[in-house]
């Protein structure tokens, strides 16, 4: 069945990967406020609140997925206010006028939500984020939980990919600018998520929505293997055959950050390896690979 899908954050890391994916049986239509993403787009500031509702009435759709947020960690420490409106109090208004229209809601959150004591955290695992930006993702997803009555809420964590995000290159692209330039860099190895190929998250989302069953229901949508940012650099250097003697491990403590990050925050797949039948999780040089080949095509 064709869908019609409103997405909102269109022209960053993960919207621009969902909607080239999601365009090719779907129709996109994308939200964007300063980064104009390619294809049928609408641009909107969504902290108007009345801009969300506007939108979603106009144009009715049958999917909403949610993917704008004020996503610089150290600006939400900082700009509370703001991190506030754009990630609680927009989510609840598009949970709202979404639950209005009769649409799914899908929300994209984060691994952020977990303070990272234990890692692999599983989807039922209690929240307890360790920085603003993390709470305000947590009340946004209970916002989604409360104000809709069809919702996927899809966590995912360390997002990268082959197309620079709307403020700056993701971790991913800055390290290979960085490798191929011959510049050394310092990476953390006591910081472990579960880093997500923005092309593998869309494949498993576009999976899940076609298959949605009208169950509410929380998944965690990440890629397969948890690692620090460190061990993620090396495999890195490895599939790009740069010189890994560039990267010096450090350690959190040594960077100046507004925010404290989770030492753990990686998360349990399990859950969607059941439910997907052809998009699974990747490992991460199964992950690289792809990232190489879109690096190669796209000339970056
Ligand atoms: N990045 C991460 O490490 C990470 C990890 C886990 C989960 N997530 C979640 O994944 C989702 C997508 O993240 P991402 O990495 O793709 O982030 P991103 O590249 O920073 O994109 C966020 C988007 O939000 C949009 N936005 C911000 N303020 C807006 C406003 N007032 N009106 C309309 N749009 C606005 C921005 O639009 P413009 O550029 O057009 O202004 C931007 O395209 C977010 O919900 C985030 O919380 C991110």
């Amino acid at each position: 069945m064709r869908l019609r899908v409103l997405l909102t954050g269109a022209g960053g890391l993960l919207g621009k990967k969902i909607s080239q994916i999601f365009s090719t049986s779907h129709e996109v239509i994308g939200v964007y406020n300063t980064s104009k993403p390619e294809g049928n787009y609408v641009m909107s500031d969504l902290s108007k609140l009345d801009n969300v509702r506007k939108i979603v009435s106009e144009i009715k759709p049958d999917v909403v997925i949610h993917a704008a947020a004020l996503t610089n960690v150290d600006k939400c420490e900082e700009d509370k206010g703001l991190a506030k409106l754009l990630n609680v109090d927009v989510t609840r208004e598009i949970a709202k006028s979404s639950n209005q229209h009769g649409s799914l809601l899908v929300y994209v959150s984060t691994d952020y939500v977990f303070d990272g004591v234990k890692g692999n955290y599983r989807e039922e695992d209690e929240p307890n984020p360790i920085n603003f930006y993390g709470l305000t993702k947590l009340q946004g997803e209970r916002e989604v939980m409360e104000n809709s009555s069809s919702f996927i809420i899809a966590r995912t964590s360390t997002p990268y990919g082959s197309n620079p995000a709307s403020e700056k290159d993701n971790f991913a692209l800055w390290l290979i600018k960085k490798l191929k330039n011959n510049e050394k860099v310092n990476v953390v190895t006591d910081q472990i998520t579960s880093p997500t190929l923005n092309t593998s998250f869309a494949l498993m989302l576009k999976e899940l929505i076609e298959s949605y069953k009208r169950y509410n229901f929380i998944i965690h949508l990440t890629d397969a293997s948890q690692v620090s940012r460190y061990e993620f650099s090396v495999k890195l250097a490895e599939v790009f055959e740069s010189n890994k003697e560039l990267i010096t491990p450090t350690t959190m403590s040594e960077i100046k950050w507004k925010a404290k990050r989770p030492k753990n925050s990686s998360l349990n797949v399990e859950k969607a390896n059941n439910v997907l039948k052809v998009n699974r999780p990747l490992n991460l040089i199964e992950a690289l690979k792809i990232l190489k080949s879109e690096i190669i095509d796209l000339n970056v």
